[in-house]
């Protein structure tokens, strides 16, 4: 069963590990982003994060969850408005996803956890999300096709990923587009 929730303490461990050793990830989630780190400031870090959202009202928007897996903390979906190179003042949610744990892609795990999460988007009072990615990431582009995102804007090898000019891309999801008879 795949489902989203809050953060629990023993995530925090799961995080420490995700931004030290097993980064792989990286190298497909926005990799000209990353920087060095240790893992003392991750543990601080994630320790604090932890705190604030324990403390959040249970009726509070999240803009984060964690995805979990038959029980497993395998990874995460986050909102954003700021679309870095591109406007949005609409401030039309922008949905991000990771599954770090590597054996569980490519199961659909990414689509479901992402299809929860534009949904809780939608109860929240979105009419239509964004998401972003880069020409290089095709499992981030099917994962957005099937569930009925389109292009909305690309910039031509903004991105540089080892060694190599990619587009940056915005895609877009309409969540009330009417039923093709
Ligand atoms: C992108 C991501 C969230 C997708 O999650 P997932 O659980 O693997 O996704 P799903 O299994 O639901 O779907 C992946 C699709 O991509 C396809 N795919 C994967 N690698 C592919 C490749 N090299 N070529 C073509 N298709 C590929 C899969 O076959 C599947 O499509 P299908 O259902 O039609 O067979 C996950 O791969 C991930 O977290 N990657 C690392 C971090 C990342 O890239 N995050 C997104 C940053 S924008």
């Amino acid at each position: 069963m795949i489902c989203l929730r809050d953060m629990i303490p023993s995530d925090i461990e799961d995080y420490v590990r995700w931004f030290t050793t097993e980064t792989e990830w990286m190298d497909w989630d926005a990799p000209w982003e990353w920087e060095e780190t240790t893992e003392e400031a991750e543990r601080r870090d994630w320790t604090e994060y932890y705190e604030t959202v324990k403390k959040l009202p249970p009726d509070a928007p999240r803009k984060k969850f964690e995805i979990e897996l038959d029980g497993r903390h395998v990874g995460w979906v986050s909102r954003y408005f700021d679309l870095g190179y591109l406007d949005n003042p609409e401030q039309i949610p922008a949905v991000g996803i990771n599954i770090v744990e590597q054996n569980t892609r490519n199961h659909g795990v990414g689509t479901e956890a992402l299809r929860q999460f534009i949904d809780y988007q939608k109860t929240h009072g979105a009419n239509c999300v964004y998401t972003q990615t880069w020409s290089g990431n095709i499992p981030m582009l099917r994962t957005a096709e099937k569930l009925g995102f389109v292009p909305y804007a690309r910039v031509k090898d903004l991105r540089t990923v080892r060694g190599q000019k990619y587009d940056a891309l915005t895609l877009k999801l309409d969540l009330y587009q009417e039923e093709q008879p």
